[in-house]
């Protein structure tokens, strides 16, 4: 059964001329992470808010491990858990009060509840501020404790909106690993991230929305070969000719001193000759989603900032 199925899923807010979400068709797979990437006002937000039945769609269905997310939101809801974005924790409560009294509201008994609130605190560095007030908590324990109480649910589809947003590298890496857990549990994730290396790391399936539209979806491997060619080399800039970079591949001016040449395998050679002859440094790897991101999506044929 698919985790969540969305046939010409249109949205358009109360007041606004244009459709937030257009006709999206996404079909995610039970025991997947599926990513949705996109800019800010793409409209991540508001396909997860619909999948998590918290918005009515204007046309088109989505239905949710088998039910439909508006004529059966009560069987949803007892199925999905969701991290909203720019949630906020409640400020008199602890990290354990959070997690503990919501799985009792979830329906755990009182023994279990414990074990998973102190399984999931653990996995995620909470347990030495464990009863601390919310509002004594720094910004990242603070996003920390809304994943935690989505994580430490049982139930099948996990909704992560930027799950990560400003916690620590260590921190980032927690809640990855408390992620794929999930997944090895059997649990499906619908995510939202702008943290590339996150997609990368994380997911089986992408779909990138723009301006409301699915503009790109497959596995990474999928997305990489929407750039033709599979090599980059950034190179300093200092006194290179562009027009000669050019004729290797496109050009882009990443704006850290250094022009980032897309272009084939067989060009690597010549160009890192190229390089070392006039001693600048320079480094050659493969094309990331990052990249492809940037490609699809940037626009940087009116932004000016190809080269
Ligand atoms: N409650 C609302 N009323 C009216 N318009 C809205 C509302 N919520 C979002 N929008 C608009 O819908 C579009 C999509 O917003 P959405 O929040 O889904 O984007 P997003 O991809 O999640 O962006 P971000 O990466 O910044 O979180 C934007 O143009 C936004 O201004
Ligand atoms: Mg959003």
């Amino acid at each position: 059964m698919l985790a969540i199925d969305s046939e010409r899923l249109t949205k358009r807010y109360k007041g606004s001329s244009i459709a937030a979400l257009n006709d999206v068709s996404i079909k995610v797979e039970s025991a997947r992470i599926f990513t949705l990437l996109g800019r800010n006002g793409a409209g991540k937000t508001t396909f997860v808010r619909m999948a998590a039945t918290q918005l009515m769609p204007t046309f088109g269905s989505i239905s949710v491990l088998g039910y439909d997310a508006v004529r059966q939101a009560k069987q949803v809801r007892q199925l999905i858990s969701v991290v909203p974005q720019e949630g906020r924790p409640l400020r008199a409560l602890t990290p354990w009060d959070h997690v503990y009294n919501w799985l009792q509201i979830r329906g755990e008994d009182k023994k279990i509840a414990k074990e998973k609130t102190e399984d999931i605190l653990q996995k995620l560095e909470l347990m030495q501020f464990r009863d601390r007030p919310a509002m004594n908590l720094s910004g990242g324990m603070k996003q920390k404790i809304l994943v935690a109480m989505a994580l430490a649910v049982d139930a099948k589809l996990l909704f992560l909106d930027e799950p990560t947003i400003g916690l620590d590298p260590v921190s980032r890496r927690q809640v990855w690993a408390a992620i794929k857990d999930w997944k090895a549990k059997g649990g499906s994730i619908l995510l939202t991230t702008h943290y590339m290396d996150e997609a990368e790391i994380l997911s089986d399936q992408i779909a990138i929305i723009d301006k409301g539209s699915v503009v790109a979806e497959g596995t990474i491997h999928d997305l990489r070969k929407i750039i033709p060619q599979n090599t980059r080399i950034d190179v300093a800039k200092d006194g290179l000719d562009i027009d000669m970079l050019k004729s290797y591949g496109s050009v882009v001016d990443t704006g850290a001193g250094t022009l980032r040449v897309f272009t084939f395998e067989s060009s690597i050679r010549e160009l890192s000759e190229l390089a070392l002859k006039r001693n600048l440094p320079f480094t050659v790897s493969p094309v990331t989603l990052d990249d492809v991101f940037v490609y699809l999506v940037g626009n940087l044929e009116s932004g000016g900032q190809r080269a």
